[in-house]
């Protein structure tokens, strides 16, 4: 089983500066602490509103990862703003996610089934000019499909509906848990590279790092949260080293 990848996603350290409209804390340098203690990646998202993560922001941490040779992994909706971006910054990966601007957080996946003739000329053209493109999905074998027809490269499986049943100890953590399984076997079977995220904390890291199609994780607001307690390079060595047992576990 390949080493599974931690991409650590640092948006709500911006929402911590931003709280106060202060210049910190800094993101960036939440980044390069990530990148120092283990992280294979970072992973931001630029909302529509802006309401974390800032065009500067991204600016800077293209910088940072292009200067130590670690992937950006480029959190964005389906709009001629945001692929303008992209392609301004040639990230590694653009992630495509949907976005309402009520909601709290991103609370499911992108209708790629739906949105078919929006998504496919955006792939292609991110895809074209050397971006990685996932689509951000819930674990739905048709989505997984969809993703494969618009021209990505990879899925990213939405965790969070599994993670937050386990918080909630409700009885369905175990159907959902087995539905992202059927969805990284099938979108591995379509040749796709699997991510997953949201939610994860470290509760919940073991059973999804597990899965065996997984190449990468993303992880944010947990262990931004943690870092409050523990420091942010001991919250991510931990996290980083549940996936690994997870994984070596598996593999046994
Ligand atoms: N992956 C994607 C596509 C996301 O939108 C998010 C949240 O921005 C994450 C991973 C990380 O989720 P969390 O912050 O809940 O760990």
């Amino acid at each position: 089983m390949s080493k599974l990848r931690l991409g650590v996603n640092i948006d709500h350290v911006a929402t911590v500066r931003n709280a106060r409209g202060e210049g910190y804390p800094d993101p960036v340098r939440a980044a390069e602490i990530a990148l120092a203690v283990g992280a294979d990646g970072i992973t931001a998202h630029l909302r529509e509103d802006r309401r974390h993560i800032s065009d500067a922001d991204i600016d800077r941490l293209a910088v940072i990862c292009r200067q130590r040779g670690r992937p950006l992994n480029f959190e964005c909706a389906v709009t001629p703003e945001m692929e303008s971006i992209a392609l301004a910054h040639l990230p590694h990966a653009a992630c495509l996610v949907p976005e309402r601007r009520e909601e709290k957080t991103t609370e499911g996946g992108l209708d790629v089934a739906g949105g078919h003739n929006a998504i496919a000329p955006v792939v292609r053209r991110l895809s074209e000019a050397g971006i990685r493109v996932s689509c951000f999905v819930d674990a739905d074998a048709g989505q997984v499909a969809a993703s494969k027809a618009v021209g990505a490269q990879v899925v990213e499986l939405h965790t969070g509906a599994y993670c937050e049943a386990v918080r909630h100890r409700s009885p369905e953590a175990d159907r959902l848990l087995g539905a992202l399984k059927a969805a990284a076997t099938e979108a591995a079977r379509l040749g796709l590279e699997v991510h997953a995220g949201h939610g994860i904390d470290y509760e919940t890291v073991g059973a999804v790092a597990a899965i065996p199609e997984l190449a990468e994780l993303n992880i944010g607001h947990f262990l931004i949260g943690e870092a409050i307690f523990i420091g942010l390079g001991p919250a991510i060595q931990r996290m980083r080293a549940l996936m690994d047992e997870a994984r070596s576990r598996a593999a046994a």
